[in-house]
């Protein structure tokens, strides 16, 4: 009982006593202080994450006295006399240290950032029920949210984690490509001790916070700032724009930046950074911003495409007119006469809605000045590009910036952009303090990017036989007020909306426009999650109208090595998507006679539904150069010093690049000593996204490899044939039953401070498109089909998913743990996606009115891996992150269309949409048949 608790706080001397992980504390904080606040911030275990301080995700949950709680909302003065455990006393018990093992062996954590709350969840049941089923584990972490695994494998961790612990995989030299091997970086996430964005300050720094505007759109005025500063001791600064000594816009990519760190005079959405308030952290914490001197006046917003193109519109950048951003375009062949020509044509217009990253840790880092330098330690997925927009806001060189990623936990794209960091920089420099700044959970949903809303029509046509011979697709996407990801989507959608078919003739044009709305960028497939949406429930159409099997509608169409694209390249080798599909095939015939079987028995109101689609991807940038660079270093002691900077956001780099290194150079995996992500320490590997990681920076690091190996062999005079040791202090080289040595301790040290230093960089080969589109935008794509198995409550409107089953073409399964990470994962998105999530700027701004799956909602996925390799990647690999996401929703749709018969052409398909499509269906039934009653 509360006042019992209260009681047990020593009330004299002011103090709280408890014990956290069997260690007795006494803190001091205020009894209402947030139990969460008080373990990380006084008790420095940083283990318990915080993603939303209102009970929303579960990322904080810690043991009283054995059961779970957030610690977000439990007050310390609760808490007095009792025992907390969290994720950094897991080990002392059997069970918490049986789950972290499980976790890695099933390669349960991505980011990690709800790994703690999960594992603390988890271990709680266990206590309680050391076998328990899968809907008990369910219920368990069910309070608890993760963004990046799709769940599976915790579940199957979990129900797992009792049984004896499979061996660890520990490859030999020249081994390591295509094992499960545990993430390198999967021990520090599963303890607790993981770094992210808000889990280190430097002694004395200073908050800083925000002030952003209320309104779409809207004027403002200050007050009298320096009076308000000279008010508020404790406040040491307030930075608005004419504090930005450098050139006051940014954006990721160069010639469309034009975001200001903070507005000017007007602001162009809700939530945008007017100023910045920087003083002593309890001061920040407390105040109130609507006691800041600024004067709103509210201006008429454009939120709708439609608003933003009208005629005479005010536009949100003078230099774009009809508020268009960009403009994307392919065109092959003349898709007016094939559309006009061909036997059976179907049609259709799909609308998208914002999507939420919903990543668990929100934007945090600090920053800190050095002399003419800054240094950066935050959460992104693009230290090289951060580095550049914060030199040219501070106007200084991007060598006296220095940015060093924390882990980030989840980014899905939206950590390409600049958050904190600005803001960071700019209080840093000026103050020349260490300076800290965390998001809330609704700063971060209100401030950073989301996926563009999309809003696409489009028809095709094909032959009697079911040959497609022509698609004309159009789509307008809401980029919001800043450009951000906006040209990127423009471009590649048009690229990608034929699916991975031969589709001979075709049009795809596209549009960027700007609204007053939160800026839209990149979502884990940069726009083409949208268009598959579109065109997948548009073939299945198409299918229905000429009377064949929808797989078999695909596998007639879909693209081989030597049939052009809608850009014209012709791949030759490794494509994979037929593969893809004919793998599908047992699975979905059989799914067809079962769930025709159960709607033939069934007579209440549950219907079920198969549904599949098709996807591709290309790998890298569109037609732009996107080089890594990685570099390796052979020490002295005989370990090896590997230097790539693709920064690990759960995906798994750190662990895919080191394979690749160790396989290419002939080293096992524990020579290596991992140096990520730091620009002062690693080459530019470019930026995480776009499915390049494994690909681009995977290549170089083969090609590092090699370049070692080879470096090595020529001081021994060894051919290429030669078998190669790494030793302690030496390597030997075998060649014939010959040894050779090459002692390191007495070898003398390169400008990098290594005995042999290897650097290698690979920019992915493409051409620029013409007027057209056409040309070769990616060196290679990654292809893949999705099935799902649905059942819908036809009183209800609502959808259950039974199971997906994902073949993709992963060219070469580097490591297949963690590609069955990145498709469930991607499932769980996708689901989300078709289902459930849809943001409206304004409303519902945290994560319980912003629903994601959580994990009952997750199906059983069943992944297929199919290994066509490219000539081009790593061993053969292509990417999987965004591939992973794309088919899922059209294929959930495409089975809602099966099972009832509906096409929602507003996605998400929520309960009220789908009953109301059903009952729109069914008077429509009623009337053409003239049933009129009921
Ligand atoms: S931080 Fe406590 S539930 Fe989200
Ligand atoms: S691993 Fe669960 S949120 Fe990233």
């Amino acid at each position: 009982m509360a006042t019992t608790r209260e009681l047990q706080a020593d009330v004299d001397t002011g103090t709280i006593a408890f014990s956290v992980n069997g260690r007795s504390v006494v803190v001091s904080s205020s009894p209402s202080q947030r139990l969460s606040r008080v373990l990380r911030d006084e008790l420095n275990l940083t283990g318990t994450k915080v993603g939303c301080d209102a009970g929303d995700c579960g990322a904080c949950t810690v043991l009283l006295d054995g059961e779970p709680v957030c610690a977000c909302l439990v007050a310390v003065g609760q808490v007095a006399g009792n025992e907390i455990t969290t994720v950094e006393g897991l080990q002392q018990s059997p069970t918490g240290a049986r789950l972290q093992q499980s976790f890695l062996t099933h390669g349960a954590a991505q980011c990690g950032a709800c790994t703690p709350g999960m594992l603390v969840a988890a271990t709680a049941l266990l206590d309680k029920n050391h076998a328990p089923n899968e809907s008990e584990v369910m219920d368990a972490i069910g309070g608890v949210l993760c963004r990046c695994t799709g769940y599976r494998k915790i579940i199957n961790a979990v129900l797992d984690a009792q049984s004896t612990a499979a061996p660890e995989v520990s490859p030999e030299s020249g081994n390591a490509v295509g094992q499960r091997l545990i993430r390198l970086d999967g021990k520090k996430k599963v303890e607790g001790s993981e770094i992210f964005g808000a889990d280190e300050t430097p002694a004395g720094a200073l908050a800083v916070r925000a002030i952003r505007s209320p309104h779409h759109r809207a004027r403002f005025q200050f007050g009298d700032l320096d009076s308000f500063v000279h008010d508020h001791p404790g406040i040491h600064a307030i930075l608005t724009a004419k504090d930005v000594p450098g050139r006051d816009c940014y954006g990721v990519i160069p010639r469309f930046a034009d975001q200001p760190v903070f507005a000017h005079n007007e602001a162009r959405h809700r939530g945008e950074a007017v100023a910045a308030v920087v003083g002593d952290p309890a001061i920040i914490e407390a105040l109130d911003p609507a006691s800041f001197p600024v004067v709103w006046e509210e201006l008429p917003a454009l939120k709708e495409i439609d608003a933003a193109l009208a005629p005479g519109a005010p536009r949100i950048h003078t230099n774009r007119e009809e508020n268009v951003l960009v403009r994307g375009r392919v065109v092959r062949g003349d898709v007016d006469r094939a559309l006009a020509e061909a036997d059976v044509t179907a049609e259709g217009e799909y609308e998208t809605g914002f999507v939420e990253h919903a990543y668990i840790e929100p934007e945090a880092g600090f920053a800190r000045r050095i002399g003419d330098h800054i240094e950066i330690q935050a959460c992104t997925q693009s230290p090289y590009m951060d580095r550049s927009d914060i030199a040219t806001i501070l106007g200084i060189p991007p060598e006296n910036v220095r940015i060093i990623p924390t882990a980030v936990g989840g980014g899905f794209g939206a950590k390409l952009d600049l958050s904190v960091q600005p803001f960071l920089a700019l209080a840093a420099w000026h103050l020349a303090k260490p300076v800290r700044m965390v998001y809330s959970r609704i700063e971060s949903i209100i401030s950073t990017t989301k996926r563009h809303p999309a809003r696409m029509r489009l028809r095709a046509g094909c032959s009697r036989d079911g040959k497609l011979l022509a698609l004309d697709f159009t789509a307008d996407f809401n980029t919001g007020a800043y450009s951000s990801w906006g040209p990127t989507v423009a471009a590649r959608v048009p690229v990608h909306a034929s699916g991975p078919y031969y589709v001979p003739h075709y049009r795809a044009l596209t549009r960027a426009v700007h609204t007053n709305l939160v800026p839209a960028g990149a979502f884990r497939g940069f726009g083409v999650p949208q268009a598959a949406i579109a065109q997948e429930q548009l073939y299945d159409d198409l299918a229905d109208r000429v009377g064949m099997d929808r797989l078999e509608f695909r596998i007639l169409n879909a693209l081989d090595d030597d049939t052009p694209t809608v850009t014209g390249q012709v791949m030759g080798e490794g494509v994979g998507i037929r593969a893809c599909f004919e793998a599908l095939r047992p699975k979905w015939q059989a799914a067809r006679r079962q769930t025709a079987e159960f709607n033939s028995k069934t007579t209440g109101p549950l219907r079920r539904g198969v549904g599949m689609a098709g996807m591709w991807y290309g790998c890298g940038n569109t037609s732009l150069p996107n080089p890594s660079t990685v570099r390796i270093g052979l020490k002295r002691d005989g370990r090896i010093a590997l230097h790539q900077g693709a920064v690990d956001i759960g995906q798994g780099s750190n662990t895919i690049v080191t394979q690749i290194c160790a396989d290419a150079l002939g080293a096992p995996i524990d020579r290596f000593d991992l140096i990520s992500g730091d620009t002062a320490l690693t080459p530019d590997c470019g930026k995480t996204s776009a499915s390049r990681q494994t690909f681009v920076t995977g290549k170089a690091a083969h090609m590092a490899g090699t370049q070692l190996r080879n470096a090595v062999l020529a001081l021994v005079k060894g051919c290429a044939c030669a078998s190669i040791q790494f030793e302690d202090s030496r390597v030997a080289v075998q060649e014939k039953g010959e040894i050779r040595t090459l002692a390191l301790g007495d070898m003398p040290l390169d400008n990098h401070g290594y005995v042999i230093t290897a650097e290698a960089t690979f920019d992915p080969p493409t051409s620029s498109l013409d007027h057209d589109g056409q040309g070769s935008p990616y060196a290679l794509f990654g292809f893949g089909a999705h099935m799902a198995e649905i059942e819908v409550d036809t009183e209800l409107g609502t959808v259950r998913v039974l199971k997906v089953t994902a073949a993709h073409d992963v060219g070469r399964a580097i490591n297949p743990t963690l590609i069955e990470g990145q498709i469930e994962g991607g499932v769980a998105q996708g689901l989300g996606m078709a289902l459930m999530e849809e943001f409206f700027p304004g409303r519902g701004e945290n994560l319980h009115d912003y629903l994601i799956p959580s994990a009952g909602d997750i199906p059983p996925v069943e992944s297929i891996l199919i290994e066509d390799p490219s000539p081009i990647g790593p061993f053969g690999a292509k990417g999987i992150g965004e591939q992973a996401v794309i088919p899922t929703a059209p294929a959930i749709l495409n089975a809602l269309h099966d099972a009832v018969g509906i096409r929602l052409r507003k996605i998400p398909a929520t309960p009220d949409r789908v009953r109301a499509a059903i009952l729109a269906a069914q008077a429509k039934t009623k009337i053409k048949t003239g049933d009129r009653r009921g």
